[in-house]
């Protein structure tokens, strides 16, 4: 059973300055929804309870946005917005705890995986980045854990990208065990195109195996002189069998400006309240 999650939040955000400047970007709105608030969602969709955020300087939104709002809850029940309350009390279920730990300084996602090794207590663990937003009809972290049920090894979530991006991903190479599946024989942090060893890249999800914390702590900074977790898995894979998994679903790279806008554009069009509406204002707009 995986029953924690690892959320790194404690990156810069240097692609979406100035709006990052005071808040952390995991909590910039897809339609009406923080980024985070989407991958807690489908973590716990996958069964997990326990979120462990790692944290840094800016982040105290998310801390608030997972805890009580005891004003904000007391007056929409007097004012008797039933939904609104719900939607409300609806962010964290009794259910679910979420802790905090910081990340003192922004040192490669590597780094900030090993400061939730204490939390994580020798189990093995999901690794959500929030700024991957990813949409399918089943939830696409509750596949992985299906896989990882079957396999009990190490899952990475990858998909095919275009060559000349190869520079932006981690990517895998390895023995294919069925249509989705893939043996890890190598895995590479941003290669150039030439170098790559195939055009599959890692997205922001993964189960990890404790091992991992000992592999990352004996990594020498990495591509952007940061602790990677990309070198963390290489070094893993001498050790211990990792599978990449070809998710069912779409992934939007919400770190990007590009993904950001795409994935607003798409979930506003599927939007109960508003998605009729937008239609007819993107049709008006484009004639
Ligand atoms: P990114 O590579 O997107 O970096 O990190 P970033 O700093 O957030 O954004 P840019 O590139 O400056 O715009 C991928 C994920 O890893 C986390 C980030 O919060 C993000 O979820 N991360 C990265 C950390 O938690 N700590 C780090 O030191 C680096």
């Amino acid at each position: 059973m995986i029953t924690k999650a690892i959320f790194p939040v404690a990156g810069l955000g240097t692609r979406f300055l100035p709006a990052t400047k005071a808040q952390p970007k995991e909590m910039l709105p897809v339609v009406d929804k923080p980024l985070i608030q989407y991958a807690v969602e489908e973590a716990y969709d996958a069964g997990i309870r326990e979120m462990i955020f790692v944290t840094g300087r800016h982040k105290r939104p998310i801390e608030d946005h997972f805890d009580t709002a005891f004003e904000l809850e007391y007056e929409l029940e007097q004012a008797h917005k039933t939904e609104l309350l719900k939607v409300v009390q609806s962010i964290k279920p009794d259910d679910m705890e979420c802790v905090f730990v910081r990340q003192p300084k922004s040192l490669g996602l590597g780094h900030a995986v090993l400061c939730g090794e204490r939390l994580v207590r020798g189990e093995p663990f999901a690794v959500l980045l929030a700024d991957d937003l990813m949409v399918g009809e089943t939830p696409v972290l509750r596949q992985m854990v299906e896989q990882f049920e079957e396999w009990r090894a190490s899952i990475l979530a990858v998909q095919e990208v275009p060559y000349e991006q190869t520079r932006r991903y981690g990517i895998v190479a390895g023995t294919q065990v069925n249509d989705r599946l893939l043996d890890v024989s190598s895995i590479v942090e941003k290669p150039a195109p030439e170098l790559a060893p195939s055009r599959l890249g890692v997205a922001g999800r993964y189960i990890l195996t404790p091992g991992i914390f000992d592999e990352i702590r004996s990594q020498p900074r990495g591509v952007g002189n940061e602790i990677q977790l990309t070198d963390g898995i290489a070094s893993i894979l001498r050790r211990e069998k990792v599978f990449a998994f070809q998710y069912e679903g779409k992934r939007y790279d919400c770190g990007s400006k590009e993904g950001f806008l795409e994935a607003n554009v798409e979930l506003a069009l599927k939007h109960p309240q508003v998605g009729g509406w937008f239609k007819r204002y993107l049709q008006d707009l484009t004639l």
